[in-house]
């Protein structure tokens, strides 16, 4: 069987040696060499979010678990919540919100765009909001939030919580969460980290601790970080509910390969891939849809030359061994979504441009062979 291209926007492709972590012997989630693990985990994870004080949690579960626990550690019924939506996942804030009966306001941006800066200070400034969501990178629109200018706002209304959802982000785009005050910050294990679906990781400031407390009981068992921080921190000490042992040993494995890369070299890494893939799809009459200057570094949306249908497109990329995304929503059939975060090399982002224009060459599409991968070259080898 052909060995398939995955280039879509999580999972993203896993190395050997997390999948060897993976599948590891599994131990008690009380056994001293797990407990080890979790520890270490834990601390790498601060790390990669630059902080000194957050508490880290890793629960097990996916994004969406991680977004409805940010939000129910965080506000009351009734309390009022603002959401940023960028796209797909800002919305789905919303969503999650409204069913716990807290108030939503959704300031939203035409999918493609940003929500400007100015119009979150003039929303904080017109009413209280017992915290705020942003969406670092909505995956459905391929949008960058500009996280440090708005945590600059935010900054000014400390009553406000700042929560922000790092899934298509973490590890492979820069957060600052001390500096930035930064009070939740999420992400899930098969984005930029590279590791298998599983685990929801969270890091909570020692603000946002203070209020889950203020909030006494909450509609939320598992979803309760309260429970789950004797485990947190002081692994092995406390049993609470037994832990994905086998998924702690990989994304511990995810981790040490972010950290042994280096965050800086890291981020950079991802910038230039996004930007050869960017110069790439140009070169052969694709355009991105975000502009330039609020592209994700992370996923790509790619918006199609005329003459090249959405479906017949993808199913001819994947007959060549590539998979990429459908577009969701608004975009569906308009778009499709690449990834190209985690644990990727140039040889895939140069493999993905091939595949790409091998398959263009089977559409009535004129073209000149070879100028995709010319141009994503000059940006990998010559920069
Ligand atoms: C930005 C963002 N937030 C949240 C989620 C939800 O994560 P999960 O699918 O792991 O529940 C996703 C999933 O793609 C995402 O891209």
């Amino acid at each position: 069987m052909k060995k398939i291209l995955m280039m879509i926007p999580g999972p993203t492709p896993v190395d050997q040696s997390i999948l060897e972590a993976l599948g590891r012997e599994t131990v008690s989630h009380l056994d001293p060499r797990l407990v080890e693990t979790l520890k270490e985990t834990l601390k790498n994870l601060k790390t990669i979010v630059m902080t000194e004080k957050g508490q880290p949690f890793t629960i097990p579960g996916t994004g969406t678990l991680a977004m409805e626990t940010a939000l129910v550690n965080s506000l009351k019924e009734r309390e009022r919540l603002l959401v940023i939506s960028h796209g797909f996942f800002g919305d789905r804030f919303a969503e999650i919100a409204q069913s716990y009966g807290f108030e939503v306001e959704v300031l939203a941006a035409e999918w493609g765009e940003i929500v400007e800066v100015e119009k979150i200070a003039q929303k904080l400034k017109e009413k209280r909001y017992a915290a705020l969501t942003l969406t670092h990178v909505d995956t459905s629109t391929g949008v960058c939030a500009p996280l440090k200018e708005v945590s600059e706002v935010v900054r000014e209304f400390p009553e406000t919580l700042f929560i922000v959802d790092g899934v298509c982000a973490t590890g492979g785009i820069e957060e600052r969460m001390d500096e930035w005050g930064i009070d939740v910050l999420f992400t899930a294990n098969q984005k930029a980290l590279g590791v298998p679906p599983g685990l929801a990781n969270l890091v909570f400031s020692e603000k946002a601790l203070e209020r889950r407390n203020s909030l006494g009981k909450i509609s939320a068992y598992y979803m309760d970080v309260n429970r789950w921080l004797p485990i947190m921190r002081e692994p092995g000490s406390n049993y609470f509910a037994t832990h994905a042992v086998n998924m702690v040993n990989a994304l511990h494995q995810g981790l040490k390969i972010v950290l042994q890369e280096g965050l800086e070299e890291r981020f950079s890494r991802h910038r230039r891939f996004a930007l050869a893939f960017h110069q790439g799809l140009e070169a052969l009459g694709f355009k991105v849809l975000p502009a330039p200057e609020i592209r994700a570094n992370t996923v790509s949306t790619v918006l199609y030359p005329s003459g090249i249908e959405d479906s017949a497109f993808r199913e001819r990329l994947f007959k060549n061994g590539l998979l990429v995304s459908a577009g969701k929503g608004v975009l569906a059939r308009k778009i499709f979504r690449l990834g190209h975060m985690g644990n990727i090399t140039e040889n895939e982002v140069v493999a993905t441009l091939s595949i790409i224009e091998r398959t263009l060459t089977e559409f009535n599409y004129h073209f000149s062979l070879g100028s995709g991968i010319s141009a994503a070259e000059e940006v990998l080898f010559k920069e």
